[in-house]
């Protein structure tokens, strides 16, 4: 049996890949510490999903370099999911992006160094490109991140590999582009706006909506994960993992709109400072490396989302 470590496992990708890791056969340890970042009831109610399945949860702090090398003693694999997440929290607090984001994977890196542990799987972003060059990004684009949150996933890379060459520690980086499903993040475009439609309120959307976003469902997510179990192939790089398509956030609303039914008005306002202009991945990459291949079309992906929405209408209230 194969014992990983998921870290920021309350939230909302730690969480669904806490529950496929037990349902795949292996012991997992959910590692978080319950950020403020957004609601708390939302960490706990995943954290309950995660123990019905049989994680054990462990609240506490990447930060804290002692309590991350006891807990990682008998671990195999690390999948790091926590973090200071969101473009706009990090400008208006880039100390936290930067202590939770960057000491945060060096504190699990050299804990992993000094035990047993065999891998190192790092949630990395789309944010790591930011000015776009050219479209789809390859992961030979440049990098230059518009946003304290980009740069600090962008040092989280390098650390990782870096580790790798130097101390052989296998790390993996993954850019995830834009991930969306059930129990996705309150803070997110999809459940702001699937709330507003419902109740026939204004949908705001900042800047003109022509901005594109490659949307990648939480599945294909996982399953970028769980492959990289099976292969070495990958190990010092980074992939990209995303989609394989994208839309502007005009047409993201005007879907979502229809299936809803809902009559919502759009209102534009001033776009945000450091929200990326375009995102969308190429995965070449990945694909050759690691097998990874999205199957869920955003249409799909979207009906899912919105059918669990109403089926669980008090999940995002406090
Ligand atoms: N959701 C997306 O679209 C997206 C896109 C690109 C990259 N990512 C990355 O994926 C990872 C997971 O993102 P998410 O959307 O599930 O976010 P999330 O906020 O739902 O999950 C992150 C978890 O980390 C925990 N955490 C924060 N600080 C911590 C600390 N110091 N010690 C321990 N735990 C801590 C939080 O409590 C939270 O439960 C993050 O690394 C994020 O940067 C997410």
């Amino acid at each position: 049996m194969i014992r990983v470590l998921v870290t920021g496992g309350a939230g909302f990708i730690g969480s669904h890949l806490a529950e496929r890791l037990v349902e795949e056969g292996n012991e997992v340890v959910v590692l978080d510490n319950l950020d403020l970042y957004y609601n708390i009831k939302i960490k706990k109610k995943n954290i309950q999903i995660i123990r019905e399945k049989g994680c054990k949860f462990v609240e506490g702090d990447v930060t804290d370099y002692k309590f991350v090398k006891n807990i990682i003693k008998d671990i195999d694999i690390i999948f790091h999911e926590a973090a200071r997440p969101g473009v706009r929290a990090s400008i208006k607090d880039p100390f936290t992006s930067n202590l939770v984001n960057v000491n945060g994977i060096l504190n699990i890196l050299k804990a992993s160094v000094e035990s047993n542990v065999k891998k190192v799987i790092n949630a990395s972003s789309s944010s790591v490109y930011g000015k776009v060059e050219y479209l789809p990004f390859d992961e030979k684009h440049p990098t230059q991140p518009l946003s304290p949150y980009g740069v600090s996933k962008l040092a989280a890379e390098h650390y990782c590999r870096v580790f790798y060459e130097i101390y052989g520690l296998p790390t993996v980086s993954l850019r995830y582009f834009t991930v969306y499903g059930p129990r996705m993040r309150p803070d997110l475009a999809i459940p702001i706006f699937t709330k507003s439609m419902l109740n026939n309120e204004s949908v705001i959307i900042f800047g003109d909506g022509e901005q594109t976003r490659d949307f990648t469902y939480i599945d294909d997510i996982i399953n970028a994960n769980l492959n990289i179990m099976k292969t070495n192939r990958a190990d010092g790089e980074v992939l990209n993992i995303g989609g394989e398509h994208y839309v502007t956030i005009n047409y993201l609303v005007n879907t979502l709109k229809a299936m809803l039914g809902s009559n919502s008005h759009v209102i534009y306002n001033e776009s945000v400072k450091g929200d990326a202009r375009h995102t969308l991945a190429n995965i070449d990459k990945a694909k050759q490396l690691i097998g990874y291949k999205p199957k869920v079309l955003l249409e799909d992906g979207l009906n899912r989302f919105v059918k669990w929405y109403k089926e669980n209408k008090d999940f995002y209230e406090a």
